[in-house]
């Protein structure tokens, strides 16, 4: 089997979805996506668009605005005709089903470089957008637990998370995560693009708009419920509704040794799995686990770990079935911060943990062997995916 490694990845500064406030509030998903592959290909001269084989492109919610959105956006961007796009969907696991499906081809040997891309815009293509559910499905679940949100409740309940420990994460996840912004990490992997501020003025964004140096354990502790009265999950424990994209570039190892072009990371494995869609956000355990055994690997063997944050009460519930911690700050997962402050563009965010993992692993943990980032997904769909020092 051949080898694939990651080139290059980038992303888009994450915007809050919100009508008056959010910094992409007039940006549309395309634009970002392709400004994103403008970055790309500006700092990589070596590769030109009309070398990539095929662009793969996650996106949770393809209709409107991202209806064929890795096609659309490609065109609109000014890219050759010539090159192929496969939008693909896996609800918030797509970017990182994109990323698979690039690697798997590259392995295979169907083609030698691929582009594989995350976007999501939460505010203009709305969750659940269209969305028509078949009535065998309503009768197959209670409809009332499908919801993102009911669910995130459902595993606080059922694998009894306290509230305050999703606190406790999200404090952490921010602290990270401005910690992380402030000493330029994310500047290597952020492409800066024209936003507005809140008065409507146009700014530079090169910041991710919704973490919050300043966040407060009293204050979250006053938080109302979101989604059910007597609930225990809040907009603070949440991922917020954000916009964003990311990209990375993959290629063939020896092509990318004949080319001259440096790497780190090498993909070792992906790995799908499905579960109970009223307790979605569990998946990432059977995932990883499946991971892992295909592997013959454990828990301990893994030196850095992305688990994305959809819900401080899912996230921790994973990490602490899986054995990797019980409580936040954690050791080796999500080290700049998680979901919780970053965002969570659905879409974008399994392509957008690769992209930070791989320069986790380059800048803080240059002799780390391996890495996972995992995340869960609307309806039961999880993904993992492994990679290793090259
Ligand atoms: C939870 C949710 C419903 C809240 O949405 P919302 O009501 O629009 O609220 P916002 O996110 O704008 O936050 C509400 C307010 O709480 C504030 N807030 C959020 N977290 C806070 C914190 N840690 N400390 C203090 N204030 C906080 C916000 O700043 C906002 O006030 P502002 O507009 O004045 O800034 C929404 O974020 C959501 O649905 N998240 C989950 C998305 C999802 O399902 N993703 C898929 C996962 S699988």
């Amino acid at each position: 089997m051949r080898e694939c490694v990651i080139i290059d990845g980038a992303r888009s500064a994450n915007s809050r979805a919100h009508n008056e406030k959010g910094w992409f509030r007039i940006a549309r998903p395309d634009e970002i996506l392709t400004k994103v592959y403008d970055g790309l290909f500006a700092r990589n001269p070596k590769i030109k668009p009309e070398d990539i084989e095929a662009v793969f492109v996650g996106c949770a919610n393809i209709t409107a605005m991202q209806n064929d959105i890795g096609r659309l956006a490609w065109l609109a961007g000014g890219f050759p005709e010539s090159v192929a796009t496969n939008t693909i969907t896996q609800q918030c696991p797509s970017g990182m089903s994109a990323i698979e499906h690039a690697a798997r081809a590259i392995m295979c040997g169907e083609g030698d470089t691929y582009l594989a891309a995350g976007v999501e815009d939460m505010q203009k293509v709305f969750m659940a957008m269209h969305m028509d559910f078949a009535p065998r499905l309503m009768q197959r679940y209670n409809i009332a637990e499908i919801p993102m949100g009911n669910t995130a409740e459902k595993v606080a309940e059922q694998w009894k998370v306290a509230r305050v420990d999703m606190e406790n994460m999200a404090f952490w996840s921010h602290k990270k995560a401005d910690e992380a912004t402030k000493a330029g990490k994310f500047k290597k992997e952020i492409i800066p693009m024209e936003g507005l501020k809140d008065d409507g003025t146009p700014f530079v964004v090169d910041t991710d708009q919704w973490i919050r140096g300043d966040i407060s354990m009293e204050q979250m502790a006053t938080m109302k419920p979101a989604f059910k009265p007597d609930g225990v999950v809040t907009a603070a424990t949440s991922s917020p509704l954000t916009i964003g994209a990311a990209a990375v570039i993959l290629m063939e190892r020896s092509k990318a040794d004949k080319l001259g072009l440096s790497y780190h990371l090498k993909y070792e494995g992906g790995a799908m799995a499905g579960c109970d869609p009223t307790v979605m956000g569990i998946g990432p355990v059977f995932a990883v686990k499946k991971l892992l055994a295909r592997k013959g690997m454990k828990v301990s063997d893994i030196d850095i770990w992305e688990l994305n944050e959809a819900f401080g009460s899912q996230s921790l519930a994973c990490l602490r079935e899986l054995g990797i911690a019980e409580n936040a700050p954690f050791k080796n997962v999500n080290v700049w911060g998680g979901a919780l402050a970053l965002g969570h563009p659905l879409g974008e965010s399994g392509c957008r943990i690769v992209v930070t993992i791989n320069n986790i692993m380059k800048t803080d943990y240059p002799n780390a062997k391996y890495c996972v980032a995992a995340l869960c997904g609307g309806f039961g769909n999880a993904n993992a995916i492994m990679f290793s020092k090259a």
